[in-house]
């Protein structure tokens, strides 16, 4: 089995961070949610992975490479224009041969793996296999309706009023019978190709289309609270390493990774937590549910359930909460103050007043 995975999609919700970076390197726990999604089809036994890519595409090869370093082989394949997610299958055909494959749009996290679900795939293989999670309003996703063997009768992207509480998650399987779903579709009113379309024209022509239910955590990361929401939940099964430093006149109490060449002086750090590569933190304190990425830098702040992107910089600024903290910004006050909810783009610089 081959992997496509979808990473040319704009991130309009994820501004201003999809301004300056695609909104699939978004870090969460320090690694881009495309690395997830590369270690969990890794999971699956897949490594001859597709990544269709769009305008952002050279930071994507930039950020992944060949893929190497992720146990995978990386095909790259250009999207000209965000024409939908079926219309990625068809520009993804050479690359996909007649081989079945998932489907895993980038900037999807199901943190506990799809591992069972691909297992049923393949020993069942049906024409199409989507997999669903309950949630409690399904009206932002495709809508899956199924019978009591759980085969899809019927499929609604975005529904106004759904008929079950079954979202499609991110991730499909498919047999090489949706080339011929792909190639009979028009484009929606939105003028795109879409899967849900494609699965619709299949179930409607007699193939068989599962729905495998997954239980686990999921989310789209799309808006910056499911980006810190995800964070949270892979913290929370963070493994503690201590690499770099930490003074005696710190404190340290739950889970905490600090990697190499980072300093925690005279500070508290409250775990699940962790502190990247080459980052200073004095007369701080950090967490719980806080990633810091490489080469930051806190001091006199209190930062806890947020995000700090790498050469991110908070000075004597406390109270910081539920924010995300761009690349190389600046969070400073001349005295010590506080304030709470920030977000803050990539080379911004913010003066707190006290
Ligand atoms: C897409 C799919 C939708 C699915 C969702 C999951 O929507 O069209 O069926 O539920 O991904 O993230 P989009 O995020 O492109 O609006």
């Amino acid at each position: 089995m081959k992997a496509l995975v979808l990473a040319g999609g704009l991130g309009s919700r994820l501004r201003p961070f999809s301004h300056s970076m695609p909104k699939q390197l978004i870090p969460i726990a320090n690694r881009p949610v495309l690395v997830h999604v590369m270690a969990d089809l890794r999971d699956l036994g897949v490594t001859q992975v597709g990544l269709v890519v769009g305008d952002r595409g050279d930071e994507i090869v930039a950020a992944l490479g060949d893929g190497t370093g992720l146990g995978v082989e990386l095909t790259y394949i250009r999207q000209h224009a965000p024409l939908g997610l079926a219309h990625c299958i068809t520009i993804a055909r050479d690359f996909l041969g007649d081989d079945d494959f998932v489907m895993y749009l980038g900037d999807n996290m199901l943190t506990d793996g799809v591992a069972d679900i691909a297992r049923q795939f393949r020993a069942d293989r049906p024409a199409a296999q989507v997999v669903v999670h309950k949630v409690p309003d399904p009206r932002a996703f495709g809508v899956a309706e199924i019978d009591e063997n759980g085969r899809v009768v019927r499929l609604v992207e975005k529904p106004a009023e759904p008929r079950s509480d079954l979202a499609m998650t991110g991730v499909y399987f498919f047999t090489p019978a949706v080339h011929e779903a792909v190639a009979a579709i028009e484009p929606s009113a939105r003028g795109e190709l879409e899967i849900t379309d494609a699965l619709q024209w299949m179930v409607s022509n007699g193939a068989e289309v599962r729905a495998r239910i997954y239980s686990g955590f999921w989310k789209d990361t799309g808006r910056i609270e499911d980006v810190l929401d995800c964070n949270r939940e892979l913290l929370d099964r963070l493994a503690p390493s201590v690499r770099g430093t930490v003074d005696g006149a710190s404190e340290v109490t739950g889970p905490v990774v600090i990697e190499e060449g980072a300093r925690v002086v005279r500070s508290r750090l409250t775990g699940p937590v962790i502190i990247g590569a080459g980052t200073v933190v004095e007369d701080s304190h950090v967490g719980p549910h806080t990633s810091i990425g490489r080469d930051c830098v806190l001091t006199a702040a209190e930062v806890e359930y947020s995000i700090m992107l790498d050469g991110a910089t908070v000075r004597r600024v406390g109270g910081v909460r539920g924010s995300v903290i761009g690349r190389d910004a600046t969070v400073t006050s001349a005295v010590r103050t506080r304030c709470s909810r920030l977000v803050v783009g990539d080379h911004s610089s913010v003066e707190v007043a006290a």
